[in-house]
């Protein structure tokens, strides 16, 4: 699915979508708000871009967060023709792009910010993308990065073993599950300077069934013994109606300056 942008599949969008759509009900919308209010403090910025928009409602939360009297102008950009058609629908005031953002149809330093939120953790060309952000972005512009580590996922219950060989192979699953606490090294090694980083627990007490099914399905794509991801998958399930359910992970705002 596009989500970790593996398998373009255009047949699997729409589901996609959903996937991202019903985020914003749950907990990504307060993430979202705190990323532009750690990133963003009394920034004035008149030309904004948003790296692998989806379905665009971070342009429309970093609108609303902007505290400015000149109305700035935004821009999304994403590799999903089908995301970026139904974002034109639903924000037609805002500029919309499909496109891939290693090679993004923009002049040199048109932009004073240039984000990109939950995209370099599922994608192998992560710095390609980050190095693209840098050209783009104006001298003295700001570049805002958000991101989870999935290796700092938190799971009960379980058996501790098992639980830690999955979690630690879901990890690996993702193209950087290390992606979070890599930021800060990486945005500096890109020569931007002023960096500055903040953190932030996701907490979820539901156990989500089908997406804890999606990490077994995961594991055994990427080599983990059917049979012990099999065991984990159910035990989880018994133990998760029994005993207090906790999954929690690591979000990283990292932000520098051109
Ligand atoms: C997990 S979604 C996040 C979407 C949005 N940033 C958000 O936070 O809701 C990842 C997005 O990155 C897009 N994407 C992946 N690789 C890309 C690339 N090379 N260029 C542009 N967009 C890309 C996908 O199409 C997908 O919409």
């Amino acid at each position: 699915m596009v989500l970790d942008a593996r398998n373009h599949d255009p047949a699997q969008e729409a589901a996609a979508e959903q996937v991202l759509l019903a985020r914003f009900d749950t907990y990504y919308l307060d993430i979202i708000h705190w990323f532009f209010q750690t990133t963003l403090p009394d920034s004035t910025p008149s030309k904004i871009l948003d790296v692998g928009c989806g379905t665009g409602h971070l342009l429309e939360a970093c609108d609303r967060s902007l505290n400015t009297t000149i109305a700035p102008s935004f821009y999304g950009i994403d590799l999903s023709q089908y995301l970026i058609e139904n974002a034109r629908k639903r924000f037609p005031i805002y500029q919309f792009e499909a496109g891939d953002a290693t090679r993004m149809p923009y002049p040199d330093e048109t932009f004073d910010l240039v984000y990109v939120a939950a995209v370099l953790a599922h994608v192998p060309s992560a710095i390609d993308i980050l190095k693209e952000m840098v050209r783009v972005t104006k001298v003295g512009g700001k570049i805002a990065v958000l991101d989870q580590d999935f290796e700092t996922a938190v799971l009960y219950p379980g058996d501790k073993q098992l639980t830690r060989s999955v979690l630690n192979a879901a990890a690996d699953y993702w193209s950087d599950g290390w992606m979070g606490r890599k930021l800060p090294s990486i945005l500096k090694s890109l020569g931007l300077t002023d960096i500055t980083v903040d953190a932030r627990v996701r907490v979820d007490r539901h156990f989500d069934k089908p997406f804890f099914e999606r990490i077994r399905n995961w594991v055994v794509e990427s080599g983990f013994p059917s049979d012990q991801a099999d065991q984990w998958f159910v035990e989880l399930c018994q133990q998760a109606s029994v005993d207090e359910f906790l999954f929690t992970r690591n979000w990283y705002a990292v932000a520098g300056i051109k």
